[in-house]
């Protein structure tokens, strides 16, 4: 799969955003080694802090049917003007499975960039420092 087409399928997942509180929607893609891709959408709720990010949806969705370690690259996507730069929290959760994830980042109209989650996390802490 081309970046453009796992874009693509991020940008999709920005109509099953249920966003009525920020009314700022946010599409996640997650591509594993075997081909397969885990898509997630952020999910707000009237208590603001149980809200779930896009990014972390798909992760939850892929580790509850066993990926785990192979993950390899994920698009994220909003409508926002500037690029849909991931949270602290999903870069850290990110970090936790595939600290060397590719991660495709776009804004409204599509465009997209390409960086390392090593560089959106620098020095990032993960499970090798506990196990
Ligand atoms: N959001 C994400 O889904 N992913 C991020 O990495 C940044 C923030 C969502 C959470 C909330 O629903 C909305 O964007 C505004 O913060």
């Amino acid at each position: 799969m081309t970046d453009r087409e796992l874009v693509d399928q991020a940008i999709k997942m920005l109509d099953y955003s249920y966003v009525p509180y920020s009314k700022f929607p946010v599409g996640a893609a997650l591509e594993c080694a075997d081909g397969s891709v885990f898509t997630g959408c952020n999910v707000e709720n009237a208590a603001y802090g149980d809200t779930i990010c896009a990014e972390r949806t798909a992760v939850v969705k892929a580790v509850s049917e066993g990926h785990r370690d192979d993950f390899v690259r994920i698009a994220i996507a909003g409508h926002s003007a500037d690029y849909c730069w991931p949270c602290g929290s999903c870069r850290q959760v990110l970090f936790e499975f595939a600290p060397d994830l590719e991660v495709l980042i776009a804004k409204e109209g599509g465009d997209f960039v390409k960086l390392s989650l090593r560089e959106l996390l620098a020095h990032g802490f993960g499970p090798k420092a506990l196990l």
